[in-house]
């Protein structure tokens, strides 16, 4: 057992980076910032948005996406000072394994899962209700039996239902376009990012300016319908209203379903093997891109909930709906098409990391070099598992329900965050003189808000998804003692 907490030198990982089969350094800040507004910008702010504003904080989804942007900068930040101390491929995953040990390294890796793949999974789902939204413009339909998942959630009851359909056929499709352009190479992928990047953050600016013009005050009374907190402690809750199902509703709980929009600035340091300057780019591309995603993110929130009354937000299209709502047609077309482009660019750069996560954990022997750890000759990707995510995320795209699979990557996601936090933490205390190009301002101070304000968003979701975290990480932790633990090739070097 003891060995499971052997911690990976920073020694060895810098070391470890000069070696062969090393991924292509091709990437400088601007592509980085781009990737992660790649990821960033996509099914939260564009779907997400609807059941925030309807059902949990109404016109206070504004603050609710502003406390969530201010919980990611602080995490954002001691993510910045580990990509620059360690700039290799496994994010989240090194960082722990060489702050808290193996065992714990292992289940990052394994909570990474549902932030990447199962992410994706979410985002497939949106990139399928927008393109739907779009060829409806044009009297289009999908057969009912290949439009949706054939469950959906239904927040009144907490229970799922049949909605009459077979599987999400958009999802799947999408899925497999994806899978092939990353399994094709990184360069190819960071430049079909960064078209698709220009024009959602044009669209996004488009809804801001055009949006504002049709905006009435009067809509943004009452301010928040649903109170400014919703706090709950496994189904209990704490401070602030309950809504249906005993799931929290108020600002606090519109921030932790919001989350999801964040999501992604990370990915920027899954990405740091490929950075042409780690040490100082990838803390820009962090930061950078997470500021401009918070600014943009408030901005459309405001004009959202002005044009719309909350209680009138669409569900399945929001911002394009607002556009119809308000009689602009045309401009609901133009955002349709601007949604379905910059989810496309979310699934490339969640779809990107995954693997990268799973080479470093393959690197390590915590899972099957053979098949993890392959890079394709010419490509040079981790093309076996990037098919096998490519599989994995079309599946659960086509069957599961998107709400569920949303709050699922919200925990995961702030379970990852908060390790990340605490591990800067640690890491200053073990190894204060290591190198750190990027050191994160007032620590103790940013780590321990990062902390409190991730945790407080884990306690803002509806309770049954701390079980569904539970069971997700026992399963990882089944795996590593069957599996990980015996083949750790950090335990045979140390015998
Ligand atoms: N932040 C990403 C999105 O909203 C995951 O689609």
């Amino acid at each position: 057992m003891k060995n499971s907490f052997r911690k990976k030198p920073l020694a060895l990982l810098l070391e470890e980076m000069k070696g062969e089969h090393r991924l292509h350094r091709v990437l400088g800040p601007v592509a980085l910032t781009s990737l992660g507004v790649g990821a960033i910008i996509g099914t939260g702010i564009f779907v997400l948005i609807g059941v925030a504003a309807h059902d949990k904080a109404g016109p206070a989804v504004t603050l609710s996406f502003a406390l969530a942007g201010l919980a990611c900068v602080f995490a954002a930040l001691c993510y910045a000072e580990f990509a620059s101390m360690a700039p290799v491929a496994g994010s989240a995953y090194t960082y722990a394994y060489a702050t808290l040990g193996e065992l714990f390294a292992w289940i990052i890796g394994w909570d990474l899962i549902l932030e990447y793949a199962v992410a994706s999974a979410t985002v497939a789902h949106g990139w399928s209700h927008y393109f739907q939204d779009f060829i409806g413009i044009f009297g289009y339909h999908m057969p009912a039996l290949l439009a949706k998942a054939p469950l959906d959630f239904d927040p009144a009851t907490g229970l799922l239902s049949s909605t009459g359909s077979m599987f999400d056929l958009p999802a799947v499709v999408i899925t497999c376009i994806v899978t092939v352009i990353l399994v094709k190479g990184i360069r190819e992928s960071a430049g079909f990012n960064t078209g698709m990047v220009i024009v959602k953050v044009a669209i996004v600016l488009l809804v801001i300016v055009l949006g504002a013009m049709y905006v009435k005050p009067e809509n943004w009374q009452p301010f928040a319908p649903f109170g400014y907190s919703g706090f709950s402690i496994f189904g209990k809750t704490v401070f602030g209203q309950t809504g249906p199902a005993g799931a929290p509703v108020g600002v606090l709980a519109g921030a932790a379903m919001i989350f999801f929009a964040y999501i992604g600035f990370d990915s920027v340091s899954t990405h740091a093997e490929e950075a042409r300057n780690p040490q100082r780019d990838v803390p820009i591309g962090l930061m950078v891109s997470l500021v401009i995603c918070t600014v943009l993110y408030i901005a459309v929130a405001a004009v959202i909930t002005g044009m719309v009354p909350y209680g009138n937000i669409n569900i399945d299209a929001p911002v394009s709906d607002a556009f119809r709502q308000v009689g602009l047609g045309w401009a609901q077309f133009i955002i349709s098409l601007g949604a379905i482009t910059g989810i496309t660019s979310v699934l490339l750069v969640m779809m990107l990391s995954q693997p990268r996560v799973f080479l470093a954990m393959a690197r390590d022997g915590l899972l099957p070099k053979s098949f993890f750890g392959a890079i394709h000759e010419k490509f040079r990707t981790p093309w076996k598992s990037t098919i096998l995510t490519g599989l994995f995320v079309a599946v659960l795209g086509a069957l599961l329900p998107l709400r569920l699979l949303a709050e699922l990557v919200n925990i995961g996601t702030l379970f990852a965050f908060v390790i990340v936090c605490a591990a800067v933490l640690i890491m200053r205390r073990t190894n204060p003189e290591a190198e750190r190009p990027f050191r994160a301002p007032l620590v103790p101070f940013v780590p321990i808000a990062g902390i409190v304000t991730c945790l407080m968003l884990m306690f803002s979701l509806p309770a049954e998804n701390w079980i569904r975290l539970v069971v997700w990480l026992a399963i990882g932790f089944c795996i590593y003692f069957f599996y990980g633990r015996h083949h750790s090739i950090l335990r045979k070097h140390e015998g």
